[in-house]
């Protein structure tokens, strides 16, 4: 299995700009481009996924809500998949920090995208006071519960979105700041992960989905360190900054194949 490599634009680039990059990322023929999973602007998302049938894109955030109505601003599962999107983060750090995503909303986004079919790439990590007090695995343990209870409650054999599940472990404190966890650290936080992705298959009991859930790592990931970050043990990356400039993301593709 190749590695997954997420690209994740944030609120960066014009609509022409978007266009040139996924021009350049579908000419340059790459082996591993259905490992890509670029997600760009909400408002582009429509037009790229038909303009671009053979990539692949997931938006940066979904709604807490799930029918459609009055909701000013929001998108729901429906909208996304009417746009032929499959994939959504949540509870990326900084919704949680600047726009007061809570555990209770995240559970919610979780709950409407597997009720919705729309694959969670679901976003933990701990803050840099969790690190330097050695909470961190505490920290984790709690975000994983909160997930682990909705794909509990909500759980049913025939749905589609739980197989493909990506965990993205995104320490705060790692993202856009250059550095990145040690080894041993990315060790223990992928164990914690692991583990809760094997009490999946028991939720699921006979249909084994963990298999198919990756676990990926977010938070200043580059050409230099992605392959020390592969080696611990992660199942690709969720990559933002190196991401932006397309020969970049176009070379860490080459080396992570
Ligand atoms: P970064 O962002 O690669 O710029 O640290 C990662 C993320 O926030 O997903």
């Amino acid at each position: 299995m190749h590695p997954l490599i997420i690209s994740n634009w944030k609120m960066n680039m014009s609509l022409n700009s978007a266009i040139d990059f996924c021009e350049t990322i579908e000419n340059a023929k790459l082996a591993n481009i259905h490992d890509l999973i670029i997600c760009p602007p909400a408002p582009y998302l429509a037009l790229l996924s038909s303009k671009f049938p053979s990539l692949t894109f997931a938006a940066q955030n979904i709604s807490s809500i799930a029918p459609y109505g009055a909701y000013t601003g929001e998108h729901n599962a429906a909208i996304l998949k009417s746009c032929k999107v499959h994939y959504s983060l949540i509870g990326h750090s900084e919704r949680r920090t600047l726009f007061g995503e809570t555990d209770e909303i995240v559970a919610q986004k979780l709950r409407c995208s597997l009720e919705g079919e729309i694959t969670p790439i679901i976003c933990i990590g701990e803050p840099l006071e969790a690190k330097n007090t050695n909470q961190y695995s505490n920290f984790l343990q709690n975000q994983l519960d909160v997930i682990l209870d909705i794909i509990a409650k909500h759980a049913t054999s025939t749905q589609p979105s739980i197989s493909d599940l990506i965990i993205a472990y995104e320490p705060i404190w790692a993202i856009g700041s250059g550095i990145i966890p040690t080894q041993n650290h990315l060790k223990e936080s992928f164990d914690i992960i692991k583990s809760y992705i094997a009490k999946i298959d028991e939720i699921y009991e006979k249909s084994r989905v963990a298999k198919n859930i990756k676990l990926v790592y977010g938070g200043s990931v580059s050409l230099d360190n992605i392959k020390q970050i592969l080696d611990a043990g992660a199942d690709g990356c969720l990559i933002g900054k190196a991401s932006l400039d397309c020969k970049n993301l176009i070379e860490i593709l080459t080396v992570s194949y």
